[in-house]
């Protein structure tokens, strides 16, 4: 790509919607988790899992599947963690997530989180903690659980070192989790000013510049100068493109002067963007969310029967007594669920026959559970064909893990250093 291709493309992304900082060390890498609830159901799969198989072929992608023991203290119920992990991995490969583009781990295989989650916490003020929303929702939610402990308080705090210790700069996520992508973002920029300004930053930063070439490092200070004296965001984009392209500087240095153009100190942890997946396209079967805690979900390995009954059961536009009555498609949570699996011609009988009570809810139901069938039947073939190997599964879990964990180590590496912890 030529160099002003380059920095339209940055361009490009940051209108999108991306902040204005620190565009080039993530550049480009991915991370989300999710948290096992028992068995993947259709809104996992068209809320999640299809949005991570179009990233994985975009960006350098890391899934990783999270401990629910960690986020459940004083767990009694013993949960078969092994198998656990086991089953989710295989419903996400069969669900299209590919081991050789994409990262498959899991968090408890790689401790540096657990080392990063304590280092943070020296630096995140308790407050900004409690006011995290979903701490509070959850006290008032789940009262009868002892949620009065650290290990739950500071769960965004670990999700934080989950997303930071990887540099991620996407955070694909639902709606309710981006207040802890925020949360993320505000303990890496405290991290970075905290830590990030070692007594001789700036002398470090120019001495950086002076190996840049003169012109690039004279483009480098004006764009810089722009951006601090007037804002100019395409100056700070510029400057970062420019960063970029630079071959002769090392890693650190162009953390550094990413800083540097912002005024603050070297970059350690990037602040990372989520990536906000849109609202779940799958509803359930009552109409609300499809939850495991509504009851309300169709499994990714659910049987034809299964398949057949719930959708059978499902609720329908209630003015639609008989099949005489004339119904609003738009009142039916079934009309939600055409619009995601019918073309336009078995649509358009939908709105006719309901509007017009030519059709009965029955017959209505009948190319959706099709429908859902067949989307089905191959994932729970891979499903089985998985099922039938656990030690390739195993094999796709140690190894990327082991991928996970050797830039985790560079990270915190980095963040020792910075705290000055090394001896
Ligand atoms: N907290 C997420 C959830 O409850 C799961 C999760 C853990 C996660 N670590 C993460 C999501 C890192 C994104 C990034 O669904
Ligand atoms: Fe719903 Fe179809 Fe029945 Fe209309 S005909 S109420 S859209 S199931």
């Amino acid at each position: 790509m030529s160099k002003t291709g380059k920095a339209k493309a940055l361009m490009a992304r940051y209108n999108a919607n991306f902040s204005t900082s620190q565009i080039i060390m993530q550049e480009k890498r991915v991370l989300s988790g999710m948290r096992p609830t028992g068995g993947l159901h259709l809104g996992h799969y068209h809320g999640v899992l299809k949005n991570w198989q179009n990233l994985q072929n975009q960006y350098d992608s890391y899934f990783l599947y999270f401990q629910k023991t960690l986020s459940k203290p004083y767990a009694k119920d013993k949960i078969d963690l092994e198998n656990n992990v086991m089953e989710m991995v295989i419903d996400w490969l069969a669900a299209g997530i590919n081991p050789n583009t994409a990262t498959i781990f899991v968090q408890s295989k790689v401790p540096e989180h657990a080392e990063l989650h304590l280092l943070l916490s020296m630096s995140t003020p308790l407050s900004w903690l409690e006011r995290v929303p979903s701490y509070k929702d959850q006290q008032l939610r789940l009262k009868t659980k002892d949620l009065a402990t650290y290990g739950f308080l500071g769960y965004p705090l670990l999700q934080s070192a989950d997303i930071l210790i990887y540099k991620a700069g996407l955070v694909p996520v639902g709606e309710d989790q981006v207040a802890h992508v925020e949360f993320a973002r505000e303990v890496a920029r405290r991290f970075n000013f905290v830590y990030g300004r070692d007594a001789d930053f700036e002398q470090k930063a120019e001495a950086a510049i002076g190996k840049m070439g003169k012109k690039q490092a004279k483009s480098y200070q004006s764009f810089r100068k722009i951006y601090q004296e007037t804002g100019d965001s395409e100056a700070l984009v510029k400057a970062q493109a420019l960063l970029q392209e630079q071959q002769n500087i090392t890693l650190g240095d162009r953390e550094r002067l990413a800083g540097y153009i912002e005024g603050m100190g070297k970059i350690i942890l990037p602040e990372p963007d989520s990536l906000l997946t849109e609202a779940a396209k799958m509803p359930g079967l009552d109409g609300q969310k499809m939850s495991k805690s509504y009851g309300n979900t169709i499994s990714l390995r659910d049987s034809n029967e299964e398949i057949e009954s719930k959708i059978k059961r499902m609720p329908t536009d209630p003015a639609r007594v008989k099949i005489t009555d004339a119904g609003d498609p738009e009142k039916c949570p079934v009309w939600r669920l055409h619009q995601i699996y019918s073309n336009e011609t078995t649509c358009d009988w939908v709105k006719n026959g309901c509007s017009k009570a030519k059709i009965g809810c029955i017959e209505c139901k009948q190319p959706v559970i099709e429908a859902v069938q067949t989307e089905l039947i191959p994932m729970q073939e891979r499903i089985k064909k998985y099922q039938a190997d656990p030690d390739l599964i195993k094999q796709i879990i140690f190894e990327g893990s082991e991928k996970a964990r050797n830039i985790a180590r560079e990270t915190m590496a980095e963040v020792r250093e910075a705290m000055g912890i090394v001896y």
